[in-house]
């Protein structure tokens, strides 16, 4: 009945959504795969899925907490972090040596992920303290490669926890974050990059009180952060085409230019809706095409309208999350036009949204009301979650489409499984929607309402309707793309396939409803007139593909993407120069 009263509210609010004026997201004549989607429950991700990342075309990493896990290291203790195979699924622990418990992940522009910051040891006594972790991890084929980390050699400049992360132009990354809810003594407003830069800093006040000119490779203060207390946990940090960033915290936004360490403001997010943890709700980059000469729309949803300076003792797991997606063109006209509103068929809080390769955003998991974290409100369920009424059916939108018309859910079966606080979702190479985790709980708690989900065959993948169709294939990417080069592929494409795009994808590495680096570049592609050759241009600058690992899809006009195979733009050096 609730269900039904909010869909019913919803409809009507579609029917009202403004327009949004925005060329056609991949150009005619392409359409999407019609037809049903699919839902299977398989593999088992042996800790519960906080943190997830694609690392190679048949592998994921999924990082938890130091709990209680099922999966065990050789020493006969839990593991907290794991890798996954996408094929065999089968899991194999890791061995962070510190918490990772609401840690960031970027991956740097040579390919190893680095994972950044964590949590001191809460259970178990095992471990050393995260808050400065940096870990690295550099994926592999052959179940050999693992996470390491040395405290004493390397660590972030300063605790940081909830952090957001995205790699930059040279390959580096920047770490945003670390300010604590309602707790502006211990909180953390600023960001470092790692590797460190000796830039910014030079203001008159700073000088003056610091006696130094530059942070020398220091955390640098972030206005914005200090601004956007309470509700600012895992800010969304995007790197833009032309350089600078967009990120966005609480009900506000800004363009951050990292180079003068200039924040320039944005308006803020329609009706007080707040998105960030913990009213978290999720943010994507819209694909950047050449159609679109690449100009960035980045578009928010969910999250909740609950006062974030209200006493937490006042809020409740009942509250309805919101159904608003707010979206903004980054262009001059565009800011001036301001956020556009449009509305969820369903309200989220804690909702991932994923990039698909045919262009299109699918929304999923979360709940219908409350908020994240556990343990806080009074009406607590299931039996500590701050959140209730599992948002069970993922909605598709088209960037492109029809205002009013955007969402759906035609033919896509629910799922079962709550998947509330510290559940995560991503794409995978094959083109299928990997959802993995929910623990709205202190430590692994199974037999209540709402469990830690790490049981047996308890993963989730949804497939799209394309997956049902004949698919394209290639041979012949190179291990390396660069900016501006040429390559061509090999390619098999399903009879009567008038045309194909090429998607240059990176899946991100997913947290908290926060997809670090998740980004869709058209490339440039020609098809030869056997269609047996599809020789294709690299991304044009480092700025519109941070130089880094990428999955290429050769998606046909009809909306069938190939499996995605795995490149790294750029050389593959660790930080690349600017361009
Ligand atoms: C970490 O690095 C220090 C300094 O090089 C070294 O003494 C120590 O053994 C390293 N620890 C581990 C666990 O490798
Ligand atoms: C802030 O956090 C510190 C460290 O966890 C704690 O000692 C302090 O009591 C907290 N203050 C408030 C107002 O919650
Ligand atoms: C990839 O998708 C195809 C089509 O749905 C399916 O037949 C195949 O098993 C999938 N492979 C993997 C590794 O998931
Ligand atoms: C990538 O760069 C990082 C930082 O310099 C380094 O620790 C890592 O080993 C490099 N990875 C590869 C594959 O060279």
């Amino acid at each position: 009945m609730f269900q039904l009263l909010v869909t019913l509210a919803s409809l009507a609010r579609c029917a009202l959504s403004s327009d949004v004026s925005s060329p056609s997201v991949l150009d005619p004549p392409f359409t999407f795969a019609s037809g049903a989607w699919s839902l299977v429950q398989q593999g088992t991700s042996g800790v519960s899925g906080m943190q997830l990342a694609i690392v190679t075309e048949t592998t994921a990493v999924i990082f938890d907490k130091v709990e209680h896990n099922p999966l065990m290291t050789e020493d006969g203790n839990p593991a907290w972090t794991a890798e996954l195979n996408l094929n065999t699924h089968v899991v194999r622990p890791l061995h962070a040596l510190s918490n990772t418990w609401c840690a960031t992940g970027s991956f740097l522009g040579n390919g190893t992920l680095l994972s950044s910051g964590g949590n001191p040891i809460v259970f178990l006594n095992l471990g050393q303290n995260g808050l400065q972790a940096l870990r690295f991890f550099t994926p592999c084929q052959d179940g050999t490669c693992d996470i390491w980390e040395n405290s004493s050699v390397v660590r972030t400049t300063s605790p940081r926890w909830y952090p957001g992360s995205v790699r930059i132009e040279d390959g580096s990354v920047i770490i945003f974050g670390y300010v604590l809810m309602n707790n502006a003594t211990v909180s953390n407003p600023s960001y470092e990059f790692y590797l460190p830069k000796n830039i910014n800093g030079e203001s008159i006040a700073m000088k003056f009180l610091f006696l130094f000119v530059s942070f020398n490779g220091l955390k640098i203060p972030s206005p914005f952060l200090a601004s956007t207390l309470n509700a600012n946990l895992f800010p969304f940090v995007m790197e833009l085409p032309d350089g600078n960033l967009f990120v966005a915290a609480n009900q506000r936004a800004m363009i951050f230019n990292w180079k003068t360490n200039t924040e320039t403001p944005l308006p803020d997010i329609p009706n007080g809706v707040r998105f960030s943890n913990p009213l978290s709700g999720s943010a994507v980059l819209l694909p950047l095409t050449p159609e679109n000469n690449y100009t960035p729309e980045v578009m928010i949803c969910g999250g909740s309208t609950l006062l974030d300076t209200a006493d937490p003792s006042t809020f409740s797991s009942q509250f309805p999350a919101s159904a608003q997606c707010s979206r903004l063109l980054l262009t001059a006209e565009g800011i001036a036009a301001g956020w556009k509103v449009e509305h969820m068929p369903q309200a989220r809080v804690m909702p991932d949204m994923v990039l698909l390769p045919d262009g299109r955003v699918v929304i999923v998991n979360g709940a219908q009301t409350g908020l994240a974290a556990y343990g806080t409100v009074p009406d607590a369920v299931g039996p500590i979650s701050n959140a209730d009424h599992p948002a069970f059916t993922p909605v598709v939108y088209d960037p492109a489409g029809a205002a009013g018309r955007r969402f759906s859910s035609q033919g896509i079966p629910a799922s079962t499984i709550p998947r509330l606080y510290h559940s995560t979702a991503t794409l995978t190479p094959n083109g299928s929607i990997l959802l993995a985790g929910s623990n709205p709980n202190n430590d692994i708690t199974i037999g209540t309402e709402y469990p830690t989900e790490y049981r047996p065959h308890r993963l989730e993948f949804y497939s799209p309707a394309y997956l049902s169709k004949p698919r394209p294939s290639y041979k012949g990417l190179p291990a390396t793309v660069n900016y501006n080069s040429k390559f061509t592929l090999s390619v098999q494409l399903p009879p009567d396939t008038t045309g194909v795009t090429v998607a240059l994808m990176d899946l991100g590495f997913a947290t908290h409803g926060s997809h670090m680096d998740q980004r869709f570049v058209k490339l440039v592609s020609k098809l030869s007139p056997d269609k047996r050759t599809l020789t294709i241009t690299g991304p044009p600058t480092s700025r519109i593909y941070p130089p880094g690992p990428a999955f290429l899809y050769v998606v046909t006009a009809g909306g069938v993407p190939s499996f995605g195979h795995k490149t790294i733009v750029g050389t593959g050096a660790s930080c690349d120069a600017a361009r």
